[in-house]
C-alpha cells in the first residue's frame, strides 16, 4: 500500500465568541495516501474550509485548533515551529482556493508572483527561476506563457486565473493539492477544464488531491473516496461508487436527493433539497446534529452524538438508524 501522507485525527477548531468558544469543526478524522485524490463535501457552513485550512496551520486568528492531531508525511503539524509550517506549505502541501484574486495579489505581475513561490523554498537565479515560471505555466496548460507573464491577475480570464494559481501551489512539487471549490466561480465548460487539468496534475505528479466541493457532480468524476461533512463532523465516509450506488446516512441520502437529474427528479419539479440548512456552530442539536432536519429521527438520536463506525466494509457511517452489516 502507498505510504500514507496525511493524517487527521479527532481535529476540533475554535473560534471565540461572547457565549464562549464555538467548534466550526468538531470531530473531523481523514487519512489519504500518497497519490490518492479523496472529497470532501457538505452543505454551506459545515466547515469545509476551516478543515482545509487546518491542513495547513492555517486557521485565521482568533480561531485555533483546540483538539486533535493533524500529521503530513509523519509530522505534527503542532509541533512545528512557524518558519517549519511555512516550509511544509509549497513544499509538501500547496492549496488552491475558490476565488484566486483573494490569494493572487492584483498589484504584481503573474511571473512576479510565481517566482516568488519557486524561490521561496528554493534559491534560484532570475533567469532560472524565469524559465521555470514558463515551463509551469505551460504545465497548466496555459498558451504563450512568455507573454502571460507580464500580466497583471485582473487581466485575465477567471479560468486563466484559476491556472495560474494551480501553477503557484505546484510550483514547489507539493506531494498533496487541497483545492478548496477550486471550480465554484468558473462556468461550467472551464469547469470541467480545470477539473481535467487537475486530473492531469495528479498523474503526471503522482500528487495527492483533497477536492472540497459542495458539488457531488464533481465528487463523482474526480475522486476514489468521499467524506461527507455536517455540522463540523465527518458523517458518512465511502468509496465515491458507494456514495452513490448505496448512501448510508440520510444526510448524505437528502445530499443526493437534491441533485438534478437524480430519478425522483422529473422536469417542473422543485429541487428536493433537504428542508433548512446547517446550523450556525452555536445552535447545533445535542446528539445527532442532524436530527432537527432528518425525517428518520428517533427519540434516541437526541442521546447522544453517534459515532461514525463501520456500518459495511470501508463504509462508516455516524448514524443509530443504520444497522451494521460487516
Ligand atoms: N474566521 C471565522 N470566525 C468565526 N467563525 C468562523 C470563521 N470562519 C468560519 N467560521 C464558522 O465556521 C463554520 C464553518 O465554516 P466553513 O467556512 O468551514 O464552512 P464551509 O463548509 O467551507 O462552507 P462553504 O461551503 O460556504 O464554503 C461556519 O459556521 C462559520 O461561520
Ligand atoms: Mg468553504
Amino acid at each position: 500500500m502507498t505510504r500514507e501522507l496525511l493524517r487527521v485525527e479527532h481535529l476540533r477548531v475554535e473560534f471565540p465568541s461572547p457565549q464562549g468558544p464555538l467548534a466550526a469543526v468538531r470531530d473531523v478524522g481523514l487519512s489519504l495516501a500518497g497519490g490518492e485524490a479523496v472529497g470532501v463535501v457538505g452543505e454551506s457552513g459545515c466547515g469545509k474550509s476551516v478543515t482545509a485550512l487546518s491542513l495547513l496551520g492555517l486557521v485565521p486568528l482568533p480561531g485555533r485548533v483546540a483538539g486533535g492531531t493533524v500529521t503530513v508525511d509523519g509530522r505534527d503539524l503542532a509541533r512545528l515551529s512557524a518558519a517549519e509550517l511555512r516550509d511544509l506549505r509549497g513544499r509538501e502541501v500547496g492549496m488552491v482556493f475558490q476565488e484566486p484574486m483573494t490569494s493572487l495579489n492584483p498589484v504584481f505581475t503573474v511571473g512576479y508572483q510565481l517566482a516568488e513561490a519557486l524561490t521561496t523554498h528554493q534559491p534560484l537565479t532570475r533567469a532560472a527561476a524565469r524559465v521555470r515560471c514558463v515551463e509551469l505555466l505551460g504545465e497548466v496548460g496555459i498558451a504563450a506563457p512568455e507573454t502571460r507573464l507580464h500580466a497583471y491577475p485582473g487581466q485575465l480570464s477567471g479560468g486563466l486565473r484559476q491556472r495560474v494559481m494551480i501553477a503557484v501551489a505546484i510550483a514547489c512539487g507539493p506531494r498533496l493539492l487541497v483545492a478548496d471549490e477550486p471550480t465554484t466561480a468558473l462556468d461550467v465548460t472551464i469547469q470541467a477544464q480545470i477539473m481535467a487539468l487537475l486530473g492531469r496534475l495528479r498523474r503526471q505528479r503522482g500528487m495527492a488531491l483533497l477536492l472540497i466541493t459542495h458539488d457531488l457532480g464533481l465528487v463523482a468524476q474526480n475522486v476514489e473516496r468521499v467524506l461527507v461533512m455536517y455540522a463540523g463532523m465527518v458523517v458518512e465516509e465511502c468509496a465515491t461508487t458507494a456514495l452513490f450506488g448505496n448512501p448510508l446516512h440520510p444526510y448524505t441520502r437528502g445530499l443526493l436527493a437534491s441533485l438534478p437529474g437524480t430519478r425522483d427528479t422529473r422536469p417542473g419539479q422543485p429541487l428536493r433539497a433537504i428542508p433548512g440548512a446547517v446550523p450556525h456552530p452555536s445552535r447545533v442539536p445535542e446528539g445527532c446534529p442532524f436530527r432537527d432536519r432528518c425525517s428518520e429521527a428517533v427519540a434516541a438520536c437526541a442521546a447522544g452524538i453517534p459515532p461514525l463506525e463501520g456500518k459495511r466494509p470501508q463504509h462508516r457511517a455516524r448514524c443509530i438508524r443504520v444497522a451494521a452489516d460487516v
